[in-house]
């Protein structure tokens, strides 16, 4: 595996890949990676002639200084994990190929941005935005590789891509999850096992909508989420939302449709850290 900090560099290499029947994969990350993060190189391996994985860990995304700043860096540990998939580049941009200049685009994301993440956390998309924006345009890749997990990212750089006609697929890979349901994430490095215990929740709460409708209910999922968290001190419920999939306009407590598909999506915290994560409900 190449391990590559230069624009320049990257685009040589990546050159003699352009035209079919090459074809560049990309999976963007923060790096920490875990299994979801392996799972998205492997399936972009499976489809692509070439891999590029990114690892930025992007200061423009956090809302929150501290979270940034306690963001888990494990570089060596990360390039050992990624070797053992055979992804073929690993692109460690400094932060003056990102942003050579100081970022002040402000992206009309539409209504999918500014729900959720969105509120909760001001300028988060516009932040990520601007660095998948960024990274897209030196990778130039085919297809680019995007986990479920984060759902409403997902949905954010699919509206970013298209407002800005960025020739390129973008693919929604399935959440891993650990034996207990909690989804993998980076943060979770942050989490005692016993913390991990109780992430869990996160988990079972959104099953138990899922169960829910699948013995037949309908309506009243949101509630019935939120009354999960009665009686618990941890997790520290942030919110547990039911909205349309695709436009994550609210459904809320209402009848959920047969044709149109519905989500069930939770921002949760434990132990300080804040954990979100999501199911789909028909
Ligand atoms: O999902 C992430 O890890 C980040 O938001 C991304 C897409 C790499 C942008 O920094």
């Amino acid at each position: 595996m190449q391990v590559l900090t230069s624009e320049s560099e990257l685009n040589s290499l990546l050159d003699e890949h352009r035209f079919p029947p090459h074809t560049t994969g990309f999976v963007p990350t923060m790096g920490a990676l875990h299994e979801g993060h392996l799972s998205l190189v492997r399936k972009s391996l499976s489809e692509n002639t070439i891999t590029v994985c990114s690892i930025f860990v992007n200061p423009t995304q956090f809302n929150d200084p501290e979270d940034f700043n306690k963001y888990p860096r494990q570089r060596e540990s990360d390039i050992e994990k990624l070797r053992s998939t055979g992804c073929q580049v690993l692109f460690c941009p400094e932060h003056k190929t990102i942003y050579p200049q100081e970022d002040h685009n402000k992206y009309n994301l539409g209504p999918v941005a500014d729900k959720l993440e969105g509120s909760s956390r001001p300028g988060h998309f516009n932040g990520v935005a601007s660095v998948v924006k960024r990274l897209l345009e030196i990778v130039n890749p085919t297809r680019a590789y995007f986990g479920l997990k984060d759902y409403q990212q997902f949905l954010v750089v699919h509206s970013l891509v298209k407002q800005y006609s960025i020739p390129v697929e973008i693919i929604g890979c399935e959440t891993v999850r650990d034996k207990g349901g909690l989804a993998m994430s980076s943060r979770n490095e942050r989490l005692s096992s016993y913390e991990k215990e109780l992430a869990t929740h996160l988990y079972k709460a959104l099953k138990s909508a899922k169960d829910a409708v699948n013995q037949g209910r309908d309506s009243g999922l949101e509630t019935l989420g939120q009354e999960y968290f009665n009686g618990l001190a941890e997790p520290e419920l942030e919110y547990f939302k039911v909205a349309d999939a695709r436009t994550l306009a609210p459904i809320g407590d209402k009848k959920i449709g047969n044709d149109d598909s519905a989500i069930a999506l939770i921002a949760a915290r434990v132990g300080g850290v804040r954990l979100i994560d999501n199911m789909p409900l028909n």
